[in-house]
């Protein structure tokens, strides 16, 4: 196991660029705009990072980008090759049929989430959202069995209303809760090498907030175990948003906002991609210690990262206007000084890349 991270070689002299993987215990922004190849070069740095640490990945993938991170691609050099077929890759898909599905358990989410996915308001609905607090313990006798029967057929009527609930709004059709299944949270307990959390078939946003929530709260109830822990956000602006207008998405922000500023200690590490700095809270932002940027031709949102990021120099941030595909600047703890790099190949097959232009 290495410390440098074969990450491509630098755009202006072609000799090798690396990343520091013991640097990786800070959070790290990750950002370009749309088709600059950040989803990509992202995978290019995960696949080091299985080949070269034992951190654990946690990858929310709200576009199944991710989802073939298992599947070594036939040009990876054998020795690559041999290694990586010996990591442990975990997914759990949104779309049924694809492999193991995604399951989330109801009853073992935070309160608050619970609360949340059920539109519940603590003083509002105070008489069922006290009920709430109260349904683990009908449906612990008999997990297995769809929660909502166990409401609807229990002896104490607070429980009808929310079963009755659950199935107004649709909750009871959400094709991912757990049953006797083996839950997410199960999963990522379990340490895989990487447990890639697919978001990007669900009905409904809802659900996909749901799932992304169930993890991030457990993750953040299980910290003081204190296990190191590389948690990447994709399309972060989903989960992360500035400006959180429904109960669920106040949650979300507030738990990432919350493991950007405490976590760190705990082992919890963000990296957080997004295609503006402004599609994410700044209170998560600010906390970024590590800067990957690819192509960016906004002026103002440079300006706007060169303000957070005091630590990238100006001259080499302007240099993302006319970066190509698969160019970066990496800036921040986990490059020894910022270096301007043309991100290498992938090892193993991206998930879902463009589509290409039917020619005749
Ligand atoms: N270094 C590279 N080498 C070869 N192909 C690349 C490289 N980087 C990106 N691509 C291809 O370019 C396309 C866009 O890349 P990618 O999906 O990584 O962009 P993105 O920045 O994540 O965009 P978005 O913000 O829309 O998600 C993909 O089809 C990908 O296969
Ligand atoms: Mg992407």
């Amino acid at each position: 196991m290495a410390s440098e991270l074969p990450i491509g070689t630098h755009l202006d002299s072609d000799s090798p660029a690396n990343l520091r993987a013991e640097k990786l215990n800070r959070h790290t922004f990750w950002c370009g705009q749309s088709g600059s190849g950040k989803t990509y070069s992202l995978g290019v740095m995960l696949e080091q990072i299985l080949l070269n640490t034992k951190l654990p990945i946690v990858v929310f993938d709200p576009n199944s980008d991710f989802v073939r991170l298992g599947e070594i691609r036939d040009d990876a050099t054998p020795a690559a090759a041999a290694e990586l077929a010996q990591r442990s890759v975990h997914v759990l898909h949104s779309k049924p049929g694809d492999g193991q599905q995604l399951r989330v358990r109801f009853v073992d989410m935070d309160i608050r989430s619970r609360a949340a996915v059920l539109k519940l308001d603590p003083i509002h609905d105070a008489a069922e959202y006290n009920t709430m607090l109260r349904v683990r313990d009908i449906e612990l006798p008999a997990r297995g069995e769809p929660l909502v029967d166990l409401l609807r057929n229990s002896d104490d009527p607070a429980f009808h209303s929310i079963a009755r609930r659950i199935e107004n709004l649709g909750v009871v059709e959400w094709d991912m809760w757990a049953y006797d299944d083996q839950d997410v949270t199960a999963v990522v307990h379990s340490r895989p090498d990487a447990t890639i959390v697919d978001l990007g078939s669900f009905e409904v946003k809802e659900q996909m907030q749901t799932a992304a929530l169930a993890v991030l709260d457990d993750l953040w109830a299980h910290r003081h175990d204190r296990i190191g822990r590389l948690i990447v956000i994709d399309e972060a602006h989903n989960l992360c948003s500035p400006s959180p207008g429904t109960p669920l998405e106040h949650l979300l922000t507030d738990r990432i906002v919350q493991i950007a500023a405490e976590g760190r200690k705990y082992g919890l590490w963000l990296l957080l991609s997004t295609q503006r700095p402004s599609k994410v809270h700044p209170n998560a932002l600010s906390q970024c210690d590590n800067l990957a940027l690819m192509r960016m031709s906004s002026a103002h949102d440079l300006e706007d990262l060169a303000r957070t990021f005091g630590y990238a120099p100006s001259e080499l941030l302007d240099r993302a206007m006319t970066f190509g595909q698969g160019q970066a600047l990496f800036a921040g703890g986990f490059t020894a000084e910022p270096q301007l790099v043309q991100v290498g190949t992938r090892l193993t097959h991206e998930g879902g890349s463009d589509v290409a232009v039917p020619l005749r």
